[in-house]
């Protein structure tokens, strides 16, 4: 590919995650994407292609038992001359560290609100994620086709319990039964909700922000309603900022409905319009990778184990950063500086279409692969050294004692357990009077994929005993004292052997801090 291809080609692609609370309606919403992008045909097909999907792959049985995908899975689309990603982010019970490092590879984020309920716990979480990345975030306020909260409530809530300052792209006119339409804010015009022929959907604003006084919802009190909300946000309201937007200080707010296909693409236009391209990427060394830099690049933020039982196949998800990316070429393997050549075991994520062409920077590619990678690896070829920064590490708020069920096979548990943690799949503690094991992770299926995959894998059945959530903070070495244990603040050390407390609870936190006022403690996130 050539130079100004090159340049060409990253500055189509729109790579980005989807962040919600389990029903809000991300795979409504994502499905209504995919529409657009004219990937599936009718509504409704996501979930039926997932469990077809299953039975093709043979995938793993825990899947098939709980019908979920346990790992994100990445969606490509093309839209108004853009590249889309849509990097799958899972939720419900199947919410692990994946759904965390998955962030990591994307450069914007959509988070999806039910009106009714606002901003939810698990989203939350999420969002902290992104924030820290100080990438664009945007939101879709969803389910307007019911009563919600008001959405005045609604953006001061993105202020209050997020700290991002919000700026309402559109405008609801009522909800539920009454709902009107959308007074669009960015366009000038006004979107019918169910109008009766196609050409009816939007009205153009007069140069003063009103309908024509003929039109039937000029004639409404809603709408008279609505002119004075935007009156009041105008004066009073966040001004829209694109730098603030870039950073992730402000997020432009969408209104709508992903059931009634109401608002999304409103909301998908603007997206592509103003969501990033990919951008530079940080080394250790603290230089810059660009993303038109010819010489290829890309780091491993997800690996997908045992797609096929009869193969002990692994995937690798790999995120390229700068470069292109193409079959049979010869790549470096940082962390060993190892050439692999990356054969015709490779997989292009773009999933089911054959048609893929090219991987570039915002792109992400599935590498088969034997043992070789680890998450956070960074890949790159030609002569030049690539060290990308490492991940970050997830603070673990479910913890799991886990001892082998046979004591005759110790060398099985210990050679599972190594690997598995070194692959990302839990994270590993041990206490530090009896060196007893215990097991970390963000979400409970982690610990089942773990207890499947021991026992699948490496033949090694386990006993796990829940501790169930609690805080991970880490102290000081030297401020250590082993003393300090106790059942309701267990002393523990990392992978690294660094030490942490694991506390019951709020209460077992403020109780050890009044004993030991000047230890200090930190959480790593
Ligand atoms: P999730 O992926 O975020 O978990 O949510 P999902 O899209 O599965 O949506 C959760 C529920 O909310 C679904 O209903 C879905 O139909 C509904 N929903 C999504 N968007 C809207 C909307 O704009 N308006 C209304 N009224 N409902 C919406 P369900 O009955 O739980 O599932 P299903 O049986 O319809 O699949």
């Amino acid at each position: 590919m050539k130079q100004t291809e090159l340049e060409q080609a990253v500055a189509k692609r729109r790579t980005f995650a989807i962040i919600s609370h389990p029903d809000a309606g991300k795979t409504t919403i994502t499905e209504q994407l995919l529409l657009f992008g004219g990937v599936i045909r009718e509504a409704g097909t996501v979930k039926g292609r997932k469990s077809s999907h299953f039975a093709k792959s043979d995938w793993m049985a825990i899947e098939k038992q709980r019908g979920i995908s346990v790992t994100s899975s990445v969606m490509q689309f093309d839209y108004q001359g853009k590249r889309i990603n849509i990097l799958d982010t899972p939720g419900h019970e199947d919410f692990s560290e994946d759904t965390y490092r998955t962030l990591m590879a994307v450069d914007a984020a959509v988070m999806v609100i039910d009106s009714a309920k606002g901003i939810e716990a698990q989203t939350k979480k999420l969002f902290k994620v992104v924030k820290d990345r100080g990438i664009p975030i945007f939101t879709f306020m969803n389910k307007l086709d019911r009563d919600g909260r008001e959405p005045l409530d609604l953006i001061a809530e993105l202020e209050d319990l997020l700290g991002i300052e919000g700026y309402a792209m559109n405008w609801p006119m009522g909800s539920g039964k009454t709902l009107l339409g959308l007074y669009d804010r960015v366009n000038n015009r006004v979107e019918r909700y169910r109008p009766e022929t196609p050409e009816q959907r939007f009205v153009e604003l007069d140069a003063d922000g009103h309908l024509p006084a003929d039109d039937v919802i000029a004639k409404e009190a809603t709408y008279r309603a609505t002119l004075d909300e935007i009156e009041l946000l105008d004066d009073a309201g966040n001004q829209f900022d694109a730098d603030k937007i870039a950073r992730g200080d402000q997020t432009p707010v969408f209104f709508g409905s992903a059931l009634t296909n109401f608002g999304v693409e409103t909301f998908l236009n603007s997206f592509v319009q103003y969501a990033p391209a990919p951008t530079a990427k940080k080394t250790v060394g603290g230089t810059e990778v660009q993303p038109t830099n010819e010489q290829f690049s890309g780091f491993i933020f997800k690996i997908q184990a045992n797609m096929n039982p009869n193969h002990r196949d692994r995937i690798a998800f790999v995120r390229v950063v700068s470069g292109e990316f193409t079959k049979g070429m010869d790549v470096t393997l940082e962390r060993t500086g190892k050439t692999i050549r990356l054969n015709n075991s490779t997989e292009f994520m773009a999933a089911e279409r054959e048609t893929v062409t090219e991987a570039v920077a915002g792109d992400i590619v599935g590498l088969y692969d034997t043992g070789n990678f680890q998450i956070g690896d960074t890949i790159y070829a030609g002569k030049q050294g690539v060290a990308f920064e490492p991940l970050p590490q997830f603070t673990p708020e479910l913890f799991m004692k886990v001892t082998p069920k046979n004591v005759m096979k110790q060398k099985s548990f210990h050679k599972g357990m190594q690997q598995l943690v070194q692959e990302g799949a839990v994270q590993l503690y041990r206490t530090y009077s009896t060196n007893e094991y215990i097991l970390g992770a963000v979400g409970q299926l982690q610990f089942e994929v773990f207890k499947f995959r021991m026992q699948n894998e490496y033949n090694s059945e386990v006993e796990m005993t829940p501790m169930g959530n609690r805080t991970a903070r880490w102290i000081n070495p030297d401020q250590l004292d082993e003393k300090m244990s106790s059942s309701r603040n267990l002393l523990v050390k990392d992978v690294h052997g660094e030490p942490l407390l694991l506390f019951e609870n709020a209460f077992a936190e403020r109780w050890f801090h009044d004993k030991y006022p000047d230890v200090e403690l930190t959480s790593k996130l």
